[in-house]
Formats: structure tokens, sequence, C-alpha cells
């Protein structure tokens, strides 16, 4: 058995960065930034920090694709102001993207380390444009937004800008007062100044969030979406709501989680040219143990998603169909009826779509990935029928990095239950029935044998009705 730590001597084979899943070139990634669809071409911005693989003065990475699968990287977009303070921490924050008359525009935080310049305000609001997609130019006018308003003591951070119906810029910005997270509103005729509406929409608990990071506000058919993290010691996750929105305040009618797994946060989403609303999220979260630290990188995107409603309301997410394009030619795999326990593919580069049939089940069933060649250890992944709860659990043997066991109740299986499942190396992302349910989660295999999947059940069979698994190729 080699482990993939200790090779002493030996060019470091890294087994962990993703095959299709977009990584940074070097060094550390954090929040997707100004996503947008401009001049044909899909743009992917990202908090990064090339010279460690640890959270630093931030800069904006870039990216660009022709069909959200395959990337190109450019150079970096936006870069830290000079410095000459040593440990200076002071760099670009996490924003958004429009085209403002054929200009690409972004609108970002500029945070500055105040250890190193007390005299100065640690979030402002600051926009850069560029004629080309790729050279960007600092506004010689920044900040165009230099206070925070009454309310925000807690963090101001994150614009998120659009195209209102009524013609005018609206941005949300994330923020708090300690107690409750906020989406401020803001509104401009021409990006550059600025005025304050108010809170577009606050926590209506005052015991999750003492802010918002990373507020998204955007129409889904016939109702808005508001989507919020939330990095606190009691609460660490991704909120949606959904209600009306009169141009200046949003009513939260209804909330749950975007995801429930460990590691999504901050998302972002845009229209694209064929307006379909698209989500990237960062696959990763404040805190999280990084083995991929050792080989000099962390944080990948999750794939894009694509959001729509349920007849009911409730906002659900599928895997954009352009991720096709990465299957080889044939399934790897495919099962229909009658099968036993027990490993059914191998490989770290893979594609799952199973169809159960609930009502054969006789007790828990599911499958393992990332196991041993006997199908022993791994990420386990169950259905409870009796429960109704799915069951993720990261603590089998053969893992590093952080375990957990992550239980979701599946409101909606009409006899059938769909998992569509992407493993990639060091994550998995989990598509459940059609979307109603996502979760994404970082698996960090101790040694290369750890790279199977195998089915599971109590009872005689598992009552699989149809299963196929593709290897997806790299980009
Ligand atoms: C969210 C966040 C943002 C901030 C950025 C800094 O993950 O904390 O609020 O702009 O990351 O990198």
């Amino acid at each position: 058995m080699s482990n993939v730590h200790e090779q002493p001597g030996k060019a470091a084979v890294d087994p962990y960065r993703p095959a299709y899943h977009f990584s940074p070139p070097t060094g550390w990634l954090n929040d997707p930034n100004g996503l947008i669809y401009w001049r044909g071409e899909y743009h992917l911005f990202y908090q990064h920090y090339p010279d460690g693989p640890e959270h630093g003065p931030m800069h904006w990475g870039h990216a660009v694709s022709s069909d959200l699968v395959h990337w190109r990287h450019l150079p970096i977009a936006l870069m830290p102001d000079a410095t000459d303070k040593p440990g200076d921490r002071s760099g670009i924050f996490s924003g958004s993207a429009v085209d403002d008359d054929g200009m690409l525009t972004v609108m970002y935080t500029l945070f500055t380390d105040t250890e190193t310049h007390p005299d100065r305000r640690q979030e402002v609001q600051c926009i850069a444009t560029s004629a080309d997609g790729i050279h960007f130019e600092k506004y010689e006018d920044n900040p165009v937004i230099v206070d925070p308003p009454a309310g925000a003591e807690h963090g101001w951070r994150d614009p998120k800008v659009w195209r209102d119906e009524d013609g005018s810029w609206k941005m949300v910005i994330g923020a708090g007062d300690g107690t409750r997270g906020k989406a401020l509103l803001y509104r401009s005729r021409d990006l550059r100044e600025w005025e304050f509406v108010g809170a577009a929409a606050e926590d209506g608990r005052d015991d999750r969030s003492r802010m918002w990071e990373c507020p998204d506000l955007f129409p889904l058919d016939d109702t808005y979406v508001l989507v919020a993290s939330v990095n606190e010691p009691e609460f660490q996750g991704v909120l949606a709501f959904t209600g009306p929105f009169d141009g200046e305040r949003m009513q939260l009618e209804t909330e749950g989680l975007v995801d429930f797994g460990p590691d999504f946060y901050a998302p972002q989403t845009f229209v694209d040219g064929d307006g379909r609303r698209i989500l990237i999220a960062w696959m990763d979260r404040w805190g999280a143990e990084r083995p991929t630290t050792a080989y000099g990188w962390s944080g990948i995107m999750t794939v894009p998603r694509q959001l729509f409603l349920f007849e009911d309301g409730h906002v659900g997410a599928r895997p954009v169909p352009e991720l096709k394009a990465l299957r080889e030619a044939t399934p790897l795999v495919t099962l229909g009826d009658g099968v036993e326990p027990g490993r059914i593919a191998e490989g770290n580069s893979l594609e799952i779509e199973a169809t159960f049939d609930v009502n054969r089940a006789e007790g828990p069933f599911g499958m393992t990935l990332f196991s041993s060649p006997t199908g022993e250890g791994g990420m386990r992944i169950t259905y409870a029928p009796a429960s109704r709860k799915l069951i993720v659990d990261r603590d089998g043997e053969g893992l590093i990095g952080d375990g957990g066991r992550y239980e979701h109740e599946i409101d909606k299986t009409e006899g059938d239950l769909v998992l569509h499942i992407f493993v990639d190396h060091s994550s998995v992302e989990l598509f459940v029935n059609g979307g109603r349910a996502t979760a994404s989660f970082r698996v960090y295999p101790e040694t290369a044998t750890y790279n199977n999947v195998a089915l599971v059940a109590d009872g005689s069979g598992v009552p699989v009705k149809q299963l196929d698994v593709w290897r997806l190729k790299q980009i």
C-alpha cells in the first residue's frame, strides 16, 4: 500500500488536485467573485493569495471559459496596492461584476489591515474597470462609498451589483451590527455615486449571524431569492430565503439551506446568455483542515449549478448540462435491478447517477465512496427509509481531514431516491432527487487505495433500479 503522503525524495504526486473542478494554479482560493457572462465568455474571478496556501493579502484571480467546464487561467486581475509595511494584510475582498455600457466593471471591498494602518477604515467599497476583460484599472476616485451606515458596525463588505427592472443599478452589501446579519441596499445611476436605501433584509433571528457575508439578491421565476453566508462559531452555512421584493425591501417568506454539506460557502450567482441563473460556490469553509496545503495550494469551486424553483417554491439546484461533456464515451458501470452489496467501481474522477426504489428497501442502503478495495471505510452515503434521512458520514477509516456526520431529511421521495454524485479526488458533490437538496464535501483519502465505490445495504439486496457510473475527463 503506498501512502501518498510519504514518498520522500520522489516528485510530489498530488492526490488531491481535482480533475474537473476549478482550482487555483498555486496558492490559496476562497470566494468566487465577479461572475459574469461577458462577450460570449464566462468570467470567474476569485479570492486568491498566489504566494502561499493560506489566506493572505487578497488578490482577484481570474479565469475564463466558453462552456462553464473548461477554464483557462488569466493573469491576476486585481492586486493589493503596493505597501512598504511588512506583514500588511490589506487587499481586495469579495465583490461582483457588471457590464456598464461595454466596460467590464467590478465592484469590490477594499480591505485595510488596520493593525498596520490604524488611521484608516477597515472596509470601503471601490470599483475597477476593464475594456478588454483582462486588464483592470482601479477607479481614480476610489473609494466610491467611504462610510458604512449605522447598523453595519460588525462588517460591511462583498458588494453584489445588478441592473434593476427600473433601470437603476442596485447593490446589496453584507453587514451586521453584531447581533443580526443584514443585506444593505444601495442605488446608483452610474456605479460611482451611491445612495443608501436601507436594509433590504435582515436575519429574523438574533442568535446565529453577527453579520451576513456575500449576500446575493435576485429574481427567480415569480419570486425573489436572497442568499447569505454565515460564518459563526454557532453556525456555519449558507441561507436561502424566498419572498417578494418591492425594489427596496424583501419579505422573507421561506428559509432554508442552499446546501447541507460542510464545505460550501460564499456562493455567487449570475445570469448567462440563455437567461439561466447559475451559482458557483467555494467548496470549502473557514476553519477546515486542508491537507492540500502540503502541495502548495488550497480551495476549489463547486461545479456550476443552475438554480430553479420547484412547484412548491423550494429553490432547487442542478449541475449544468454542459458537464456531460466530461463523460467518457461509455459508462464505466451500468447496473439494473437485483444488485448485491460490494464494490462496483474504482476511480477518483467519477459521476454517478443512481436511482433506488425506496419501497423495496429492507433497511438503510446506499454507497461508500473513497473506500478500500473491499468496500471498507471511506465516506458513506446512506438513506434510512424509516426516518427519511439521508446520512453522510466522513468518519470512516482511510480518510484524513475533517470527519463528521451530516443528516438531511428528504421531504419528497415518491418511491424513488435519486442520487447524482460528482467525485473528484478530494471532493464529493451530491444532488438529491433532481436538485431538491445538495451537499458538498471535501474528502481526503489517506492512501491511493481508498478510491472505490461500493454499494451497501441492510437486508438482502440493494434496491437499485438503475445505476450508471462514468469516468470524467480532466479539464
Ligand atoms: C467570505 C469572506 C468575505 C470576504 C472574503 C475575504 O468567505 O470572508 O466576506 O470578502 O471572504 O477573503
